[in-house]
């Protein structure tokens, strides 16, 4: 028997209103997980800022954020680039109805499947850019605020279970998301005593339909989602949101430094007697490296 399917699409964990009045920044909010975890603090009352690149996403989540009955500001913002993360914060503190927001979820990232040896340099880069030097930059830009204003604040940081593992064929988002990890644990003593908490928040496999071709390719190798997941079923998008809206909630005002892994155990399956070894090549449909 899988794991119970949990509370239908709607249904909140939280007391109404729970985020009534706050102003939440979800990075790369438009698409997949991140307008999931958007539109659970939506469904609670709070105003919902989305920032990332690209106009069509942007557009994707005030549409989906509105049908809520959310506030919705939109920003476009590389989020590797602090001056165009501050004109993010900036802009927020300016719009009527939003203000300096009080949760900061850092959940855009970058990644795609590549054998190490071949991964170029400036792939590498990229990767870790957006999701380790974004993820601080972002960080960094709401805690300075705060801390200028004496005011408390949530930070969430997405990140992924093979921060522990190691993730083959994801050398660069596997080693960011480990400092993504790593620097939670650091700024949450760092800021603590200004009242600013800091969590991480990692999924398991959740499939959605904004999925980069890449990460989808990757994921279609695999026919039997479910039947490779301990809880023999994939993670449901509300989950992970109610998970979110938790950490930044009242009722988790002592949890700091923590990393909340929602993936129904699928990181411990681990035995001496795993599968028999494939290579990253032989995974990826690949030749042998030529040089
Ligand atoms: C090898 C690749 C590549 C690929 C890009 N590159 N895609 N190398 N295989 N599939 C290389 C390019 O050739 C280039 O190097 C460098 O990476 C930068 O590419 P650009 O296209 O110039 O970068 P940019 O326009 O900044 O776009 C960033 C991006 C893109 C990461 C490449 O995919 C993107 O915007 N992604 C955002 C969304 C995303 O990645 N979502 C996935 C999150 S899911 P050269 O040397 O040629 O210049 C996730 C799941 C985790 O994280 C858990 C899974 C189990
Ligand atoms: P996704 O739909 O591809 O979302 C990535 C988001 O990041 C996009 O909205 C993208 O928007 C934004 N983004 C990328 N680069 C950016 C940049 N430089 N500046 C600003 N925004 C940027 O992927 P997802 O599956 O929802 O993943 C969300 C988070 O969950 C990521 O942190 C990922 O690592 C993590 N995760 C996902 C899974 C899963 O099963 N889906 C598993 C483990 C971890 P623009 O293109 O508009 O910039």
């Amino acid at each position: 028997m899988p794991l119970l399917e949990p509370p239908p699409v709607g249904a909140t964990a939280l007391p109404a209103g729970t985020f009534d009045g706050a102003t939440v920044l979800v990075t790369g909010g438009g698409t997949g997980l991140g307008k999931a975890i958007a539109s659970e603090f939506a469904r609670l009352g709070a105003a919902i800022v989305v920032a990332s690149r690209k106009d069509e996403h942007l557009e994707a989540g005030r549409v989906a954020l509105e049908e809520l009955g959310a506030a919705v500001l939109t920003v476009a913002c590389d989020i590797r680039d602090p001056d165009q993360v501050a004109g993010a914060v900036d802009a927020a503190v300016a719009a009527d109805g939003f203000g300096l927001p009080s949760v900061l979820v850092n959940n855009a990232a970058a990644n795609f499947p590549v054998p190490a040896e071949d991964m170029s340099p400036n792939a590498w880069r990229t990767v870790v850019d957006i999701t380790l030097n974004g993820t601080f930059f972002c960080s960094r830009e709401l805690a300075r605020r705060h801390l200028a204003a004496g005011t408390p604040a949530s930070i969430i940081c997405v990140g992924a279970s093979y921060a522990w593992t190691g993730g083959p064929g994801f050398a660069h988002s596997a080693a960011a998301k480990a400092g993504v990890k790593n620097m939670v644990e650091t700024l949450a003593v760092e800021w603590g005593p200004y009242g600013i908490q800091v969590n991480g928040l990692v999924p398991g496999l959740f499939p959605h339909a904004d999925m980069t071709a890449d990460i989808r390719g990757n994921l279609d190798r695999t026919s039997e989602k479910d039947a490779c997941q301990p809880a023999l079923r994939v993670g449901r998008l509300r989950e992970l949101g109610w998970a979110a809206t938790f950490l930044a909630s009242p009722y988790a005002r002592f949890v700091s430094g923590h990393t909340l892994v929602v993936d129904g155990a699928n990181w411990q399956r681990r035995t001496l007697t795993n599968p028999p070894v494939i290579t990253v090549r032989e995974q990826m449909g690949m030749g042998p490296f030529e040089g």
